[in-house]
């Protein structure tokens, strides 16, 4: 059965949320599922703004038919090629025959390589152009890099409504509302940063890009391609967005990351973690073996310090910390205060190879000293505990 939803008496959301499968891009866990979003608008003319993922084909066809209720479908808006949006396309042009597939330049060289048969529908758009619908209109805009090289958004002149593709978007089904004013914002926050991090935070220069876009339209709401739609509050989300995309901190605390193998670096991490405590600073600790590097990363771009340490396994760093340390690289966080404790029962190597790859990461301050603990830490480390604690909450 159909769940679309009327959003005005002329746009309709046609997407759809699924729970089912455990990872989002088959990398990032999703549990409590994902949403694909797309919106249908029923003007003189029709418009699908978007396709959706391959996961929830059934239901948006479902949505879409009901939607448009006998009707032709004269345009598909193609924000975004990633197939999360764009599975359907082909099927689209199959069903439509008559269709004009409304997209940039650059979304036809990635167009032909994933649907080839395609190429006969173009109707090409570039920055500023206008396409009227009857009573709508949308201005595109584009977003390149947000989250690929071809993303553009579209404005609606008419209600007001900014098409904003990945952006602004979320991990987590939509739960039957559509609207984000109806869930708590501090709910709302952390699956978004996890979002934003993960998924566009290494492009903070062309987010930026498009927010100054955005800042000169009079937008009353936000439609992404996953998650809620926004009408209330948007300076809330904003000021996120403005704060991941410069890289800086949310707020004032410290992320330990730690890799133990049995206990001891893990040890020393919890007392270091209850000494920042008595020093008023906010403190979250991860074990990176069992967490996943999205969730870390989301961590580290909400606060100001960053403690690692880890192990020495097999002469090199902890591979769970290794791996969160190349995600933060690939990422290009930056701004941060960075401490570091390594571990070694013989040859601790572990600190000397974390600064090499840190060395180079834009805006990271490293912490001169790097505290050794040899198998497991001693009381008399306790003063250097101290010091260390000092350091990061005068920092
Ligand atoms: Fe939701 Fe970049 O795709």
């Amino acid at each position: 059965m159909q769940t679309l939803q009327q959003i005005l008496p002329d746009l309709i959301y046609v997407g759809a949320s699924e729970g089912r499968h455990p990872l989002f891009e088959n990398i990032y866990p999703v549990p409590a599922g994902m949403s694909y979003n797309s919106y249908l608008i029923t003007d003189e003319k029709t418009a699908l703004l978007d396709t959706c993922d391959m996961s929830v084909r059934e239901q948006f066809w479902d949505n879409v038919t009901t939607g448009l209720a006998g009707r032709d479908l004269d345009y598909l808006i193609v924000h975004h090629m990633e197939p999360d949006h764009a599975a359907l396309i082909q099927e689209i042009v199959s069903r439509y025959p008559h269709v004009q597939l409304v997209c940039n330049a650059k979304t036809q060289q990635l167009m032909g390589q994933f649907f080839p048969n395609t190429t006969a529908h173009f109707l090409t758009v570039k920055e500023g152009d206008t396409l009227s619908l009857g009573r709508h209109t949308l201005a595109f805009y584009m977003a390149p890099m947000v989250h690929w090289p071809e993303v553009m958004v579209s404005y609606d002149t008419t209600d007001k409504i900014l098409f904003s593709a990945d952006a602004f978007g979320t991990f987590g089904e939509l739960n039957g509302s559509l609207y984000a004013d109806t869930i708590p914002f501090s709910d709302f926050v952390p699956e978004a940063r996890r979002y934003y991090t993960n998924i566009v935070g290494k492009y903070g220069n062309q987010v930026q890009m498009l927010l100054k876009k955005a800042a000169t339209l009079d937008i009353e709401m936000i439609c992404p391609l996953h998650g809620p739609i926004w009408r209330k509050d948007l300076g809330l989300l904003l000021d996120k967005y403005q704060k991941w995309s410069t890289y800086t901190p949310e707020e004032k605390g410290t992320l330990i990351v730690y890799g133990s193998i049995y206990g001891h670096t893990e040890n020393a991490v919890r007392v270091l973690a209850e000494k920042l405590a008595a020093k008023g600073m906010p403190v979250r600790l991860y074990d990176a073996s069992k967490t996943h590097p999205s969730y870390l990363l989301s961590e580290a771009f909400r606060y100001s310090h960053l403690v690692l340490a880890s192990v020495t396994y097999n002469n090199g760093i902890f591979p769970p910390v290794e791996t969160f340390i190349l995600d933060m690289k690939a990422h290009a966080l930056q701004n941060r205060h960075v401490f570091l404790i390594q571990n070694g029962s013989w040859a601790p190597a572990s600190g000397k190879l974390m600064t090499a790859l840190l060395s180079d990461m834009k805006g990271i301050t490293l912490d001169e000293e790097i505290l050794t603990i040899t198998s497991a830490l001693k009381p008399e480390q306790e003063m250097t505990l101290d010091n260390l604690a000092t350091r990061i909450s005068e920092s």
